[in-house]
């Protein structure tokens, strides 16, 4: 059976962690699910016979061999971790438990998506969705879905979210054990907003030059990292406060003022701009419009060059009438 998940595209980015053995996050984020009418991760988990000497698993990704990363065992040894859990009344300590009789791993992992990667467009949380699903499928494990959204964390920390529709946060729960901490929930929305859209503007589908791991580890003892940790969790009250009350300008604000201080931490401790001067210039076009003539929308930037733009339709339909020379994908919000 294939398992199905799409994209979300953060308003409060996640951008730091906390501890690398559980891929928990420095701090909280929330975020937006696209539908996956129009971008998708679609994964399969099959058997594999290991006559031909290969053991373990293996993956493709749009019919292309990939390496099995660390993600993906820190993810399998999640699942053994939770499938023991499941068969124990009580949690033992320890992230992993070390036991022989784990769930089995000649397994092909087989995936396909329509998303590009690596250019800021939430690939890797789909396909980390997408391979949750699909394992809790084959393995049959039948997991709850606050379950579900940690071990795909595990993958990716952006992931966990896409477990959910609609308004979406990632959140800490202290009693839990260390591998079920961070997990993402669904967050409430006013009416209002279930009829925002969101725009991609594609600047650029060529793939990052610094993987958004990696720059996150670089970034991580500069003091613009420390003083953008600082402000997150008024930034996380604001944003689920205004998606909450309907209040689009103070969203607008919150989520622009976020994503620019994502990147200038970035900037300043890697000396990498995801963002290109296109992308600013047309940011700054639309925050100028929304200032002065109540364009409803608002741009946001993940790890790469491409603008996600949320709003309402006229505002969307506006910028393209204003940049036709853009190529555009077109998503709803999945509610
Ligand atoms: C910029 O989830 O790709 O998209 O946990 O290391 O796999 P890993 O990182 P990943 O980070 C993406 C961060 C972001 C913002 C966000 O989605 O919150």
């Amino acid at each position: 059976m294939q398992a199905i998940a799409a994209p979300n595209i953060a308003l409060i980015k996640y951008w730091g962690k906390g501890d690398s053995t559980t891929n928990s996050p420095a701090s909280g984020s929330i975020s937006l699910t696209l539908s996956a009418d129009t971008l998708w991760a679609k994964t399969q988990i099959l058997s594999r016979d290991t006559a031909n000497n290969i053991n373990g698993p293996t993956m493709e990704i749009n019919d292309s061999p990939v390496a099995i990363n660390d993600s993906v065992l820190r993810l399998l040894d999640g699942f053994d971790q939770c499938a023991y859990w499941k068969k124990t009344p009580t949690p033992c300590t320890s992230i992993v438990h070390e036991s022989a009789e784990g769930l089995p791993r000649d397994i092909s992992i087989i995936s396909h998506t329509n998303i590009p990667i690596g250019s800021g467009i939430a690939s890797s949380a789909a396909g980390a969705a997408a391979l949750t699903l699909a394992l809790d499928n084959y393995y049959q494990t039948n997991f709850d879905k606050i379950t579900l959204s940690c071990l795909a964390r595990l993958y990716s920390g952006s992931g966990a979210r896409s477990l959910y529709k609609g308004a979406v946060e990632m959140v800490y729960e202290a009693a839990a054990h260390p591998l079920l901490q961070w997990r993402a929930i669904p967050i409430s929305v006013h009416p209002s907003f279930y009829s925002l859209e969101c725009l991609i503007l594609l600047f650029s589908c060529i793939r990052k030059p610094l993987p958004s791991t990696e720059a996150m580890n670089k970034c991580a003892n500069h003091p613009s990292q420390k003083l953008r940790l600082s402000c997150i969790p008024t930034r996380l009250a604001r944003c689920r406060s205004a998606l909450q009350t309907g209040c689009f300008e103070e969203l607008a604000e919150v989520c622009e003022e976020d994503w620019k201080c994502m990147h200038n931490v970035v900037q300043e401790a890697t000396g990498i701009s995801y963002v290109l001067e296109e992308g600013r210039t047309f940011s700054e076009w639309v925050t100028d419009q929304r200032r002065t003539t109540s364009l409803q929308a608002f741009c946001t930037y993940d790890a790469g060059p491409n603008c996600v733009i949320f709003g309402f339709p006229a505002a969307l339909n506006r910028i393209r009438e204003c940049y036709p020379h853009y190529q555009y994908i077109t998503c709803k919000i999945s509610w």
